[in-house]
């Protein structure tokens, strides 16, 4: 298991013999993708992995979904295995499922879905409509087990946390965890964070929206639960923010070559991050996203940098 410290020298240790895009591409080749323990196991995870709301899914919806498959190869050639779904994401579930057997990786992903048959909020969730919900998802992936089974937005946290257990139990369901990105129900994860056993959380948290640092971070280091970062890039409002702006000269310190890299290495400078999974349809954008996962990390200082350098940018234009 690596722990911060080992972390941290690793990544130093990258740092110190590598250099930029050549640096990058080498560190690929050797596959220094980091890697971080999940808690509860010490099982470790690379760092980037994908997500498949957003582009993913509106290129899933399609008839042509060779984009996707181009994604999953440049994804799984470079090292990366976290995949984060759900049954709600249009068709992204049951097209990766089948793309992914069809390109015999299955066995080189760590499958992250989700159950949620209560919606947003305070509805109620039918424990049978859940079980079946969960196992239309274990058939869409076509094998005997997921990796990761995420109560979706808070939904009936109560019921649908035993049913994922039930399947972890009955050991269809490796892991089990529950997620949010509204502001609303941050004080909700929190009581369940202290309250049920649970092996990953999955909330927002981007350079320019960074309420997760207060309570919830900090309470998943105490509690030993791994942490999957959703929308990393605030679901493009960060590069629209940073429009034509020039990467700043700091970057480099860091071995961040692109915004998208320096907006995932912010995030990695947080210890309770696990894995970031950013959503793409863009096998060139998979790639770029994986150098956000190699090399240095930023320091405290430097994550101060990228704080300032964010919060002088303008709003998003308007789309
Ligand atoms: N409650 C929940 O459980 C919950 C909520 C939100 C999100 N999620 C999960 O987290 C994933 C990520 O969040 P998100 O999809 O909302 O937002 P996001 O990852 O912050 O942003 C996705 C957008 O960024 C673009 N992009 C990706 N990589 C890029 C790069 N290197 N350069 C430029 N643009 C890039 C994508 O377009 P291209 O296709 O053109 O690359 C897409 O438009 C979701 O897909 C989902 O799996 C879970």
């Amino acid at each position: 298991m690596v722990n911060r410290r080992d972390f941290l020298a690793t990544a130093a240790g990258v740092g110190a013999t590598l250099s930029l895009t050549p640096r990058l591409l080498s560190a690929l080749a050797q596959g220094q993708l980091l890697q971080r323990a999940i808690p509860s196991t010490g099982e470790k995870l690379p760092v980037i992995g994908l997500g498949s709301s957003a582009t993913f899914s509106s290129v899933a919806r399609t008839e042509d979904v060779t984009a996707l498959r181009e994604v999953f190869k440049a994804m799984t050639d470079r090292g990366a295995s976290v995949f984060d779904t759900a049954p709600s994401y249009g068709a992204s579930e049951e097209v990766a499922g089948k793309l992914v057997n069809d390109m015999g990786i299955t066995k080189k992903m760590f499958w992250a879905t989700k159950v949620n048959v209560a919606g947003r909020g305070t509805g109620t969730a039918d424990p049978a409509a859940a079980r079946a919900q969960i196992e239309t998802s274990l058939a869409r992936y076509k094998q005997p087990k997921v990796d990761l089974m995420q109560v979706h937005n808070m939904g009936d946290p109560a019921t649908q946390l035993a049913v994922a257990r039930e399947f972890k139990k009955a050991g269809k369901v490796r892991y089990v965890g529950i997620t949010t990105t509204s502001d609303s129900q941050y004080g909700q994860l929190e009581q369940v964070m202290r309250n049920e056993p649970l092996d990953f959380i999955g909330i927002d948290y981007a350079a320019d929206n960074r309420g997760v640092e207060e309570k919830i971070l900090p309470l998943a280091i105490e509690k030993k639960i791994a942490v999957l970062v959703y929308a990393p890039f605030g679901r493009t409002s960060l590069f629209r923010r940073a429009g034509t702006t020039p990467l700043p000269e700091f970057a480099k310190e860091f071995d961040a070559t692109t915004y998208a890299q320096l907006f995932l290495k912010f995030i990695l400078a947080h210890p309770a991050v696990t894995a970031i999974t950013p959503a793409t349809s863009q096998a060139k954008n998979m790639i770029d996203n994986i150098g956000g996962g190699i090399g240095r990390i930023p320091t405290a200082a430097q994550r101060e940098q990228i704080i300032k350098f964010v919060d002088a940018l303008p709003p998003a234009p308007g789309r």
